[in-house]
């Protein structure tokens, strides 16, 4: 598919009351921006342009940062001033320099766009007999969309927004979605013809549609089966409308693999997230970035994952975790926090009020109750009692532990970092240990304890 894809992102977005760029804000986790330039790449676009211009080093980051491995086929171009989206489609061509091919523009508050309808489009102009095509649907309120004129015969003569229809036009449902393919020789040619005599004073990219008509070309609407992949967002109530049917969209598809969820509108799995068949998705569980749970899980209730790589046969209860690498038949929770760089290896157990930070937890170890542990390399079969922690930090740096194989951490162990506790070793509860523990050995770290006989009885008597 050679079709350039342009994206216009440059707009204020001044109905979201917000400050940042539109097209930042997220849907499942995943910016705006991120799902059409997702969408043009899996149908194929070599080059894609992505017109910034209102907070355009904040959608520049995004870019840059979303997409290092395409950076050669993807482009910023600034449009300094926002003259609407015809204006920013001619920014886009003078600064690439198209003068022909296939060119598929999207709005880029177009999120749940599917990469077939842009292919679709790509093919209808790429024989040169048709000069643009608009993409339409029906959505169940009209209200706001540009709206689709036809002649008698069903042709496609213009495009009116919502702001200059007169009350014949505002009543017609058929809508423009965002979503055109031009002939690149025909839209060079044209693009200057656009003017901005209209209600909001722009260049609406939509009257090139009637201008190459006019031009004699011939110019085209199809309307979306799916009213739901063409919908906008200018709103937060749009954003959240969108956010229902991606997540609706994902967790069916997930269900037709496999996974049980105990309820479908209580569970947010970005589009990036893959899950095994035969896990089951607690209600209040979100997955970002990208996660990939294998089989036989149990996610949530409660629980929030980023990054997240989990093996087979694990459960993750009332969890949060970034960055995180989960093996099989590992138990977390309920109320255990893995910050980046933490890795699970089987069977091992992180219980209630635990948190963990770049550290290895080995096969089978256990940190179950009100723990932190960082920077911290476990061995195997480690049982570390209540409240025992790691003091990683001494102010300045952060300073590493190591545990070895089957070693007995006492409740209410401080292991002051840097220190190595051999494998077999135990240390006394309560101790805060300070130098390291050879293979074996038990580390008793405690003042002697006092008794004091017969003190209850002679309080009461001084009172
Ligand atoms: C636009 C269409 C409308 C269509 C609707 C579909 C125009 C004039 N109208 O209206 O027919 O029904 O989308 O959702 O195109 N942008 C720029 N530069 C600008 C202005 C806008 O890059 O100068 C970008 C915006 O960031 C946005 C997109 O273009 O991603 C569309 O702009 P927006 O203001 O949202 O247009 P709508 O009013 O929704
Ligand atoms: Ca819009």
């Amino acid at each position: 598919m050679e079709a350039t894809a342009i994206i216009l992102a440059a707009g204020e977005g001044t109905r979201m009351k917000s400050s940042h760029a539109k097209v930042a804000h997220k849907i499942l986790g995943k910016p705006m921006i991120n799902w059409v330039v997702d969408a043009t790449l899996a149908a194929g676009c070599p080059h894609i342009i992505v017109v910034v211009g209102s907070h355009a080093d904040e959608v520049r980051a995004i870019i840059d940062a979303s997409y290092q491995d395409a950076a050669a086929t993807i482009e910023c171009v600034e449009q300094t001033e926002r003259l609407g989206t015809g204006h920013a489609v001619k920014v886009a061509l003078e600064a690439s320099g198209i003068v022909e091919g296939p060119v598929v523009v999207l709005n880029g508050d177009l999120p749940l766009i599917q990469p077939e309808t842009i292919e679709h489009f790509a093919a209808t102009v790429a024989t040169g007999e048709t000069a643009a095509a608009a993409l339409s649907m029906l959505p169940p309120d009209p209200f706001g969309y540009g709206r689709i004129v036809l002649d008698d015969t069903g042709s496609l003569v213009e495009i009116v927004e919502q702001k200059d229809c007169t009350p014949e036009q505002a009543a017609i449902q058929e809508c423009n979605a965002g979503c055109y393919a031009f002939d690149g020789a025909q839209l060079a040619a044209h693009i200057g013809d656009i003017t901005n005599d209209n209600a909001q004073g722009e260049y609406y990219l939509p009257d090139m549609l009637a201008i190459l008509r006019e031009a004699g070309q011939h110019v085209t609407s199809f309307c979306c089966d799916d009213y739901r992949d063409a919908l906008g967002v200018n709103s937060r109530t749009q954003l959240a409308e969108l956010t229902a049917i991606a997540r609706g969209r994902i967790n069916e598809a997930l269900m037709a693999e496999g996974v049980t969820f105990i309820d479908p509108s209580l569970a947010w799995i970005g589009p990036d997230c893959t899950v095994g068949r035969d896990t089951v998705i607690w209600p209040l569980t979100f997955m970002d970035g990208t996660c990939t749970i294998g089989e036989g899980c149990e996610v949530g209730p409660n629980t929030r994952l980023t990054n997240v790589t989990c093996g087979n046969n694990s459960s993750l209860n009332e969890t949060v975790a970034i960055d995180v690498v989960i093996e099989n038949e590992v138990t977390c929770g309920p109320r255990a926090y893995l910050r980046p760089g933490t890795h699970l290896l089987d069977r091992a157990h992180v219980g209630t009020h635990v948190e963990i930070k770049k550290s290895t937890i080995g096969e089978g170890s256990k940190v179950p109750h009100l723990s932190y542990i960082g920077d911290t390399t476990m061995g195997s079969g480690v049982n570390i009692g209540a409240g025992s922690i790691t003091c990683n930090y001494d102010g300045v740096h952060k300073n590493p532990t190591t545990i070895g194989d089957n070693t007995f951490i006492g409740s209410n162990t401080m292991m002051v970092a840097p220190v190595n506790i051999g494998s077999n070793a135990v240390t006394g509860a309560g101790g805060t240990i300070t130098k390291d523990v050879p293979d074996g050995a038990l580390a008793l770290e405690r003042t002697d304890q006092r008794i004091i006989a017969g003190y209850t009885e002679r309080k009461r008597a001084r009172q």
